[in-house]
């Protein structure tokens, strides 16, 4: 049986594969594979291995002959087709909990980051524009016992809200549903929509890229928020109307931005988000972690080798 993973992945995860697939991979470390490729090869593919930066659409699925399973190396999967791949009895896999500390770390780092304008320090000494010490020079908001608001409580909302317990800060958070642990544990309280983004020092959306979910944040939410808020997103791009952001950060209705997810990405470098100095952007690295992303990439093997296999996926996208 053949497979075919559109990123480069170590030698010590392959080893055991080469022994009984024939592996097709891409070439180059931290570029995917070019969609024409993928879409040659995937035509005798048995098995898919992917990650959030391919598009598995219905064009996929269609040259696909053999296809029994795709695994992406991800807890996300709205670059899957589901419907499409539904229809041709095909498994999808994904990757949730090994990622959750990792990503719930990098978005408290985002967040103080963001709140304390670590990058533009770095900027002012590159730039040597460091002239003395000012009394009000760099300064930013505090983070400690101020409010968090979480959109989105599932794993990676509960962990940032562990981190915020640390900071002693007030925890609200909105989600499809309650989480008792979150309210017993933490001390979280679940609040509607509107009212977490009106009284939230700091902004965090955590949520799912879903119909539902798409521009959630918009020129009316952003609107309600306080000039001096903070939001991070280190979700999805598509949860964030980006027009509506640079607004509401260009006229100082909110106070700073901190993104690790865009609209497209890789983001260009001429995007007029990254004109702005209270944007601090990340390159979607909300995972990267290096024990997290190996055990990501096991995850997703097994995934795979159980699909192909005939056994049941160990994490299978219902
Ligand atoms: C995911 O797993 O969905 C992340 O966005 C990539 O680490």
């Amino acid at each position: 049986m053949k497979i075919l993973i559109t990123c480069k992945l170590p030698d010590q995860l392959l080893l055991p594969l080469k022994e009984k697939y024939e592996i097709v991979m891409a070439e180059t470390e931290n570029e995917p594979m070019s969609r024409k490729r993928l879409l040659s090869e995937i035509e005798e593919a048995d098995g898919l291995f992917t990650n959030v930066a391919d598009t598995i659409d219905e064009e996929v699925f269609d040259r696909a002959k053999h296809l029994k399973v795709v695994s992406t190396m991800a807890v996300g999967y709205d670059n899957i087709d589901l419907e499409a791949a539904k229809e041709r009895g095909i498994l999808v896999g994904h990757t949730p909990g090994v990622l959750t500390e990792a990503t719930a770390d990098l978005t408290f780092a985002l967040l103080m980051a963001t709140g304390r304008r670590l990058l533009e320090g770095m900027d002012v000494i590159r730039e040597d524009q460091w002239k003395s010490w000012g009394p009000f020079f760099l300064t930013g908001q505090e983070i400690y016992g101020k409010t968090i608001g979480i959109i989105g409580m599932g794993r990676i909302g509960l962990g940032v809200a562990k981190r915020a317990k640390g900071f002693s800060m007030d925890i609200l958070y909105h989600n499809r549903s309650r989480k008792e642990e979150a309210e017993v544990e933490l001390g979280a309280r679940y609040v509607e929509f509107d009212e977490l983004l009106e009284q939230a020092d700091y902004v965090v959306l955590l949520a799912p890229s879903t119909k539902e979910t798409y521009h959630m944040m918009g020129a009316a939410q952003f609107n309600k928020m306080k000039e001096s808020a903070v939001f991070i997103n280190t979700s999805r791009g598509p949860n964030v109307d980006e027009d509506a952001l640079y607004e509401a950060l260009q006229s100082n209705q909110i106070w700073a931005a901190g993104l690790d997810v865009f609209q497209t990405e890789p983001i260009d470098a001429k995007h007029k988000l990254l004109t702005l100095k209270n944007v601090t952007a990340l390159p979607h690295i909300g995972s990267a972690a290096i024990e997290t992303r190996m055990n990501m990439a096991r995850l997703a093997i097994n995934n795979l080798v159980n699909g192909l296999e005939g056994n049941a996926l160990v994490h299978q996208v219902k």
